[in-house]
């Protein structure tokens, strides 16, 4: 979603502004801009569409000279894409620019009572009831206005603001969307996403709720609501700025397919120990883990069907009860919660605004909240009581693929350990699960070596209008994601369906050459599932099978069959899911979209 980036120090700010503009174009937008102090007054240049159009109008930065500015890249919620909806937005006399991320709730009553002041509004977002509310309040003293108009919006907001009577100053203040703060030998920064700075610096401050940060050249100053100042300690950001780059390759899904086998690794090996799963962020005593009644897990999109997944998993092997939600639907729907139960949320950018909610309702009811995180020091990181961190590194492309199998492993890792400590596995088979694990990357990366069987396929596919995934248990739980993967980027309509299902309705859409993709990997059900997979076939689907190596009967049922090495019946989808996300993945290029970009969509959606 919407991505802000600020710089005050010896460099040009358009430039860098630009550059770190560019980094968070992944996130999704519409429009552009940036505001840049000149010396003598503020310039601001905005366009609607691409951010090239706006480096265009700038000349790269060239027509925006200054030393401190703000820049801004828009993903619509109020007002269409335009120019004029676009940020910067100012104060009449163009003294005061701000920048916004997030949703102002009462902006309808404040923009009354400006209109009413007599504050003429030009666009119709919500983001311009800020700088005339911080006109209203000027003092001559920024932190203080700005304390006091942070008092008095409602909603989320990350800002990043400009004084023309203050041009050795930035300023920037959040709630309930990310920012931080950054600096090195050249200045201070500002940004939504690291991602955007790790080319300039890696040592990061967090601003917290309804905090305020006043940056110079020199440094960042942080304030409370009340404009007192407070301390904050400099984090270090571990991800190295080449694993943000496309490194040679042409989109970055595609790089971050190639990643899985090490961010497989590198979220299990530290987790494994003298064959035994220790998580030491889960920080609970066996006596603790013991007494767990139920798991709930809460998250959005993908990482929803990593719970889902997870739910079998979890179930099967540790025996505990657990509920999976979409975390927009259990923030409303005042779901059951005992102090007894755990609640996993679920997150690659650690900002999901409903899952982020979802952590407040756990609270609310007394539950203890563990996070699967993969963006170190995001607000669900901050919330939950405890984190573990799935270590994928920045994920670029707006669908997620190493994210979602890091989430995979730090599940199984859970229920591994739940399961050992509650006595529902024993050490025998801890050490052949565990063996098990250790195998996905270099499995995952024989697959990986079988990509152009997978792009000859789905070349095939490119003009598909409907596509049907399918599965049992464990293979519906990864249906989920193939269709998903499948719809975000190639727009072609795709659902997932539980197998047995399908004959209480779907199956009426059927017909001749539809394509059905049926994932058969579990032993137990694979009688069932060829079964269905005779059914759409008789009314003549085609149907291409993802199974395993040892699945005789596949080859008389399906019509084109992708087969995943052997492993645990438990681990299945960290194996069918590399078929599908390249079967997405060459559909997409197939059709000439711009993958990593797909149309209406963010990256972090830090909005409800
Ligand atoms: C799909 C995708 C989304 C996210 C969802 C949750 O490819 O990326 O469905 O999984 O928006 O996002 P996070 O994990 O950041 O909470």
């Amino acid at each position: 979603m919407c991505g802000i980036v600020g710089y005050i120090g010896k460099q040009r700010a358009a430039e860098i502004i630009l550059e770190g503009l560019e980094k968070l174009e992944y996130r999704g937008y519409d429009s552009a801009g940036m505001a840049v102090y000149d010396g003598e007054k503020v310039n601001v240049a905005k366009a609607m569409g691409r951010l090239q159009v706006l480096k265009e109008i700038t000349r790269g930065g060239e027509t925006v000279p200054g030393h401190a500015g703000i820049g801004h890249t828009r993903w619509a919620t109020h007002g269409e894409p335009s120019n004029v909806n676009s940020h910067p937005h100012t104060n009449k006399e163009g003294t005061i620019a701000v920048v916004h991320n997030g949703i102002i709730e009462n902006y309808i009553s404040l923009k009354k009572k400006l209109k009413n002041k007599g504050y003429e509004f030009r666009s119709e977002t919500d983001t311009e009831v800020i700088p005339h509310l911080l006109d209203y309040y000027y003092n001559g003293n920024p932190l203080e206005t700005i304390s006091k108009v942070i008092q008095r919006i409602e909603g989320s907001y990350s800002l990043g603001i400009i004084f023309a009577d203050h041009p050795d100053e930035i300023y920037a203040a959040r709630k309930s969307s990310p920012l931080i703060v950054a600096k090195n030998d050249n200045g201070c920064f500002i940004a939504s996403d690291a991602t955007a700075l790790l080319k300039y610096t890696r040592n990061v401050y967090y601003i917290g709720e309804e905090e305020i940060a006043v940056l110079t050249e020199k440094g960042a100053h942080f304030y409370d609501s009340d404009a007192e100042e407070i301390e904050k300690e400099e984090i270090e950001i571990k991800w190295d700025a080449d694993a943000a780059e496309k490194g040679g390759y042409e989109y970055f899904m595609l790089k971050e397919i190639y990643e899985e086998p090490k961010t497989v690794r590198d979220t299990l090996n530290p987790r494994i120990r003298d064959n035994k799963v220790v998580i030491d962020e889960l920080k609970m005593t066996d006596e603790e883990i013991r007494s767990i009644g139920k798991i709930h897990i809460v998250a959005c999109g993908s990482a929803y069907h990593t719970g889902v997944t997870a739910k079998y998993v979890i179930e099967g092997m540790a025996r505990i009860p657990v509920n999976v939600d979409i975390a927009s639907e259990f923030r409303y729907r005042d779901p059951l919660l005992d102090p007894s139960d755990l609640v996993i949320v679920i997150s690659q950018s650690g900002e999901t605004a409903d899952t982020k909610a979802a952590i407040e309702e756990a609270h609310r009811k007394g539950c203890q909240v563990l996070a699967i995180v993969n963006v170190v020091g995001s607000s669900i990181a901050r919330e939950a009581d405890k984190v573990m961190y799935t270590w994928a590194g920045p994920e670029i492309s707006v669908a997620t693929t190493k994210a979602y199998s890091a989430q995979l492993i730090a599940l199984y890792l859970i229920a591994l350990k739940f399961a050992s400590v509650r006595g529902t596995i024993d050490d025998k088979q801890l050490a052949a699960y565990i063996h098990d694990l250790r195998k996905l990357p270099q499995q995952i990366d024989l697959l990986l070596g079988e990509k152009e069987k997978i792009q000859k396929f789905a070349n095939r596919y490119t003009a598909a209008k409907d596509v049907f995934f399918i599965g049992r248990g464990i293979d519906y739980a990864i249906s989920l994601e193939g269709s998903l993967k499948l719809k975000e980027i190639s727009y072609v309509h795709s659902e997932a369906y539980a197998a047995g299902e399908l004959k209480h309705g779907t199956i009426s859409l059927i017909e001749e050459g539809t394509l059905v993709v049926a994932v058969v990997t579990q032993k137990d059900l694979y009688d069932k599932t060829i079964s269905n997979i005779r059914e759409v076939k008789a009314r003549g689907a085609f149907v291409m099978a993802v199974t395993n190596v040892d699945n005789p009967d596949i080859e008389k049922a399906a019509d084109y069959a992708v087969y995943i090495p052997e492993t645990d019946q438990y681990f299945t989808n960290s194996l069918a899911v590399i078929p599908l996300q390249l079967f997405g993945y060459y559909v997409s290029l197939g059709k000439g979209y711009d993958v990593d970009h797909p149309r209406n969509l963010a990256k972090s959606v830090t909005v409800e």
